[in-house]
């Protein structure tokens, strides 16, 4: 780690062009851009315009697009400046691997755990946005980061909430943590109204700005399942220990329970720059230009449990707690299969449950994971099958 204040701190962002990304970008700004951090890296994928204008303006080392057919995009944006410039599945080592002390991991999807892991395996410190990383390789991520000598700081709003409240020194006095979800823009629907939504009507989330992903799996509450199980890893907990609260404002990011009745909780407006900016300055707080919480104006704090009939996610998501081993990486991949094929329009919003049901019923029996290729093995398994399923779905439905 980079101790010396005269230094500048070096980091990545890998997903620089995301929600997550840009607001990274803005803590940074934020807390001093250039003169305080040194970028190694950015990555994108099909947004190389904006990759290249980051690069640009943070003088960034080397600019990687994911997609390789945007390599030459990429490398003419850049052409005349000292920019390094790679594309691919190599160019992401490359950028994982150059040597940041601090490592913002904001790709979306399975895409993310490679690059993550080999940020981790060198020692870098993650600032984990990617839930998918701990959800699919769950221990060995956690032993990845440990082996590498780093630590792992969540950005998830949730996970920082749990992270900020946790009393490390006395774990042994933890009961539980409640995850909190706003239930998305189809709380009050019925499972019948569920069942014709549009893409354009489950993306539009009613508190967070975040990206496609995210948001319709804020709708399915998926996003919800996948941070119960990244949860687990997380904070080394039972299956029992997990709760999940619906609330509709956003302003209890979360809360941890312990053993004398108490609950602590953090809260905030919904701006993920909160959790950001901690996961930067930790176990400092940085002064951050977001809104502040205005008591006066806030109406009220509602809390309703979790319709599991009409979200069967959080259903889900406990039946692969309870059975463990790869079920988070099969659920993960049939998830991320099931909502490609919503957005493309092939299955309705109901059947992305369906589908990854089906899928971890079929691969219930997988012996638990090893190494990191079992994890991968698995998540191709869980493809396949989703893609089965859904052409089912499709000729059915
Ligand atoms: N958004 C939030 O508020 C929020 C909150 C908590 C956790 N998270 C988590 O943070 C992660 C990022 O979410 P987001 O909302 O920032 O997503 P996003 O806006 O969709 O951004 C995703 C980033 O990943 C890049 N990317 C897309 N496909 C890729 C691929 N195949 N290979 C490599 N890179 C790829 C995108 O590049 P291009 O844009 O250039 O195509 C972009 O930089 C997710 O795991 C999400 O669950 C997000």
């Amino acid at each position: 780690m980079n101790t010396a204040t005269s230094q500048p701190r070096r980091l990545t962002i890998l997903g620089s062009t995301g929600s997550i990304g840009t607001n990274t970008l803005d803590v940074i700004r934020q807390m001093g851009g250039r003169d305080r951090f040194d970028i190694m890296a950015l990555t994108g994928h099909g947004n190389v315009a904006l990759l290249a204008e980051q690069a640009l303006v943070t003088g960034a080392r080397l600019a990687v697009t994911s997609d390789e057919n945007q390599y030459i995009a990429l490398k003419d944006m850049l052409s005349g400046s000292d920019i390094d410039v790679a594309a691919g599945s190599s160019g992401l080592h490359e950028a994982a691997s150059l040597e940041a002390d601090w490592v913002m991991a904001a790709i979306v999807g399975t895409a993310g755990l490679q690059p993550t892991l080999t940020a981790a395996a060198r020692g870098a410190d993650i600032a984990l946005a990617n839930k998918e990383c701990l959800v699919s390789a769950g221990e060995l991520f956690i032993e990845t980061v440990r082996k590498g000598g780093g630590k792992i700081i969540p950005v998830d709003s949730e996970h920082s909430a749990i992270f900020q409240c946790l009393d490390e020194n006395h774990r042994d006095t933890l009961e539980r943590i409640v995850l909190t979800a706003s239930g998305g823009p189809f709380r009050t629907f019925t499972r019948q109204q569920m069942a014709d939504v549009s893409v354009q009507t489950a993306r539009a989330h009613p508190n967070w700005s975040m990206g496609l992903k995210v948001s319709i799996g804020s709708a399915s509450m998926f996003n919800k399942a996948l941070e119960m199980i990244e949860a687990k890893h997380l904070f080394d907990l039972t299956p029992d220990q997990i709760e999940v609260i619906v609330h509709p404002q956003s302003i209890v990011h979360s809360m941890v329970g312990y053993r004398d009745g108490s609950v602590l909780a953090q809260l905030g407006v919904p701006d993920m720059r909160t959790a950001i900016g901690y996961a930067l300055s930790y176990p400092k707080r940085a002064a951050l230009d977001v809104d502040r919480l205005d008591f006066t104006k806030l109406a009220r704090l509602d809390f309703e449990a979790p319709d599991l009939d009409r979200f069967p996610a959080i259903r889900l998501a406990r039946t692969a707690l309870e059975r463990g081993g790869l079920q988070g990486a099969v659920l993960n991949a049939a998830e991320e299969c099931a909502f490609e094929a919503f957005v493309e329009e092939k299955i309705g919003f109901l059947a992305m449950a369906d589908v990854v049901e089906d899928v971890m019923d079929h691969l219930s029996g997988l012996a638990p994971a090893t190494v990191i290729a079992d994890v991968f093995a698995a998540d191709a398994q869980a493809r396949r099958r989703a893609q089965e399923v859904i052409l089912n779905q499709g000729c059915t439905g």
